[in-house]
C-alpha cells in the first residue's frame, strides 16, 4: 500500500483591510482536507467527497494546477492520487482556492521528501489562484502555507515576509451569498488618486507596526481601507450596518474578508470576539440572509499533517 497523508488546510483572511493583495492571515477552522498519496500511475487521479461537486480536470482543478507547476519544477513525473474529503465554501472570501492549492502542494512536498521551504511553495500555489480567479495573487495562499500573518513585499520577484502578531482574535461572518473572486476583482478601479494612496500605505504601515509592537490601538486605528472596501460593500448587503454593529460590540476594525462576501473582524479577547461575532450574525439575521461564523486566532502554522 503507498503511504498516505491527510492535510488540514487553513481558511485564510487575505487584504486585511488596508493592504490588497499584499497583505493576510490565516484562521485555525474552517479549512480543507485532503487525502493524498502517490500512485506509480504518472498522472494526477483526483476524487471528490465534498458536496461542492469539484471540477476534476487537472487543467481546472486549482490543487491540481499548483501541484503540476511545482511538478514541472522538480521536472518530476511523479502521479499522486489526492481525494477532496471536506472543503471551505467556494466563493466564500476566506481563501476556499487558496486552501485547496497550498494542500496539493504541500502534500506533495512531503511525500516527496520536502525539496522546497513552505516559502517556496507560495510561488506554486500562486499557480491555482491564476486557475481560480485569473490572478496569481498571494495574499491568501502565503498565510495558508506559513501561518501567522504574511506581507507579500513584492511580487516580482516574489518576497514574502512573515508578520509577527500579539494574541488577536478574529471573528468572521459568511452570508450565504456566493460572490466570485473574478467579479469582485473586475469592479474595481485602475487608478487611485495619490490623497487615497497616501492615506492606505500610512495604514498598511501602522497595522504592520502595530502587530509587530502589539500595540492594539494603533492596529485598530489601522484597520481601514479607502481604496477597495467602498466599491466591494456594494456587493454585500448591509456591509456598512454590520461593520458598525461590530465596532460597537468592541471590535478593534472591520472590513471585508478578501474579495467577500465574508466579513472580518479582529479584537483583542476571545469573549470580545464571540461577542463581535453574535452582533454581525444578528445583521445579517434581521434581513433574512443565512449565514455562518467562525471565530478563531491566528494559526501560526498553515498548513500540516493532521495523519
Ligand atoms: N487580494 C485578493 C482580492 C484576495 O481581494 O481580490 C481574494 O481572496
Amino acid at each position: 500500500m503507498p503511504k498516505t497523508i491527510k492535510i488540514f488546510s487553513p481558511a485564510t483572511v487575505a487584504n486585511v483591510a488596508c493592504g490588497f493583495d499584499v497583505l493576510g492571515f490565516a484562521l485555525n477552522s474552517p479549512g480543507d482536507e485532503i487525502s493524498m498519496a502517490l500512485n506509480g500511475s504518472g498522472s494526477v487521479e483526483l476524487r471528490d467527497e465534498t458536496p461542492y461537486r469539484l471540477p476534476l480536470s487537472p487543467e481546472k482543478n486549482v490543487t491540481a494546477v499548483a501541484l503540476q507547476s511545482m511538478l514541472n519544477a522538480l521536472q518530476s513525473k511523479q502521479g499522486f492520487t489526492i481525494t477532496f474529503l471536506s472543503k471551505i465554501m467556494p466563493g466564500s472570501g476566506i481563501g476556499s482556492s487558496a486552501a485547496s492549492a497550498a494542500a496539493g502542494v504541500f502534500g506533495a512536498n512531503e511525500l516527496l521528501g520536502c525539496p522546497f521551504t513552505r516559502r517556496q511553495l507560495v510561488e506554486f500555489a500562486m499557480q491555482g489562484e491564476r486557475a481560480a480567479s485569473g490572478t496569481a495573487h498571494a495574499d491568501n495562499v502565503a498565510p495558508a502555507l506559513m501561518g501567522g500573518f504574511t506581507l507579500v513585499r513584492s511580487y516580482a520577484p516574489l518576497d514574502v515576509i512573515p508578520i509577527p502578531s500579539p494574541p488577536i482574535f478574529a471573528a468572521v461572518v459568511h452570508p450565504q451569498i456566493e460572490v466570485r473572486t473574478s467579479d469582485s476583482r473586475k469592479i474595481l478601479r485602475h487608478e487611485v488618486p495619490i490623497k487615497k494612496a497616501v492615506e492606505q500605505w500610512g495604514n498598511l504601515a501602522g497595522l504592520v507596526a502595530g502587530l509587530f509592537t502589539g500595540d492594539y490601538d494603533l492596529i485598530g486605528r489601522s484597520l481601514h481601507d479607502v481604496i477597495v472596501e467602498p466599491v466591494r460593500a456594494l456587493l454585500i448587503p448591509e456591509f456598512y450596518a454590520i461593520k458598525q454593529a461590530a465596532l460597537d460590540a468592541g471590535a478593534l476594525g472591520c472590513s471585508i474578508s478578501g474579495s467577500g462576501p465574508s466579513i472580518f473582524t479582529l479584537s483583542r479577547s476571545e469573549a470580545t470576539a464571540q461577542k463581535v461575532a453574535l452582533a454581525m450574525r444578528y445583521g445579517f439575521d434581521r434581513v433574512g440572509i443565512e449565514n455562518h461564523a467562525f471565530v478563531s486566532s491566528v494559526n501560526k502554522e498553515g498548513v500540516r499533517v493532521v495523519e
